[in-house]
């Protein structure tokens, strides 16, 4: 068994991204189990929490450790990813020392309105993760565009995007596991 932990940068009602990780999620192969890491209950990060680390932090780390991969699916939030992505990254790897992080295969995806789907927060994203020590899955990519026209109102994705989804995230079950 192959177990993906994923980061979902956005839990506003009705997300996009969050419907991509849902089509991510019933495309996984067999023998994978994908494990919804959560972000959201996650504080501010500041370097002088390192000394008593928050429990709320230590449980997000024991969680995202558990993990054989990691996969983050976020939007574009003025040409970069949010915030509280970089948060949970950073958090993953405090205190020092103690990062989570280290030869952890990454990958990432994402879904905009625009046509250019996250474009912009993914080659960011590819500029520091990599730096992180991960073993990062850069090819196939996933930036899925004009997510209105893609995602139905309960969430399934239309056909081609489903099967993206789908060789995506066998492309990086096979990353994992290769490791
Ligand atoms: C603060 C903010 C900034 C945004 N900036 C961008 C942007 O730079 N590029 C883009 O394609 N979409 C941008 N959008 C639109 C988002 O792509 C859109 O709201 C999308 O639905 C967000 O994904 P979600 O539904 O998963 O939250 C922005 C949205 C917000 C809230």
């Amino acid at each position: 068994m192959t177990t993906i932990g994923y980061i979902v940068g956005s839990w506003a009602e009705g997300s996009v991204n969050q419907k991509l990780a849902r089509t991510l999620v019933a495309q996984a192969p067999e023998d994978t189990q994908m494990v919804d890491l959560d972000i959201r209950e996650l504080p501010l990060y500041g370097r002088h929490l390192d000394e008593d680390f928050p429990q709320v932090m230590q449980d997000f780390k024991d969680r995202a450790s558990a993990v054989d991969g990691l996969l983050i699916v976020t939007p574009e939030h003025n040409q970069s990813f949010p915030a509280a992505v970089k948060n949970a990254v950073d958090i993953l790897t405090r205190p020092g020392g103690t990062s989570v992080l280290g030869g952890m295969p990454v990958t990432i995806a994402g879904t905009s309105p625009g046509r250019f789907g996250t474009i912009s927060s993914q080659s960011q994203l590819r500029q520091f993760l990599p730096m992180l020590g991960v073993r990062f899955m850069g090819s196939p990519n996933l930036a899925v565009g004009g997510a209105g026209d893609v995602f139905a109102e309960d969430g399934t994705a239309d056909a081609q995007t489903t099967e993206r989804a789908r060789k995506f995230i066998a492309a990086f079950v096979d990353f994992v596991r290769a490791g």
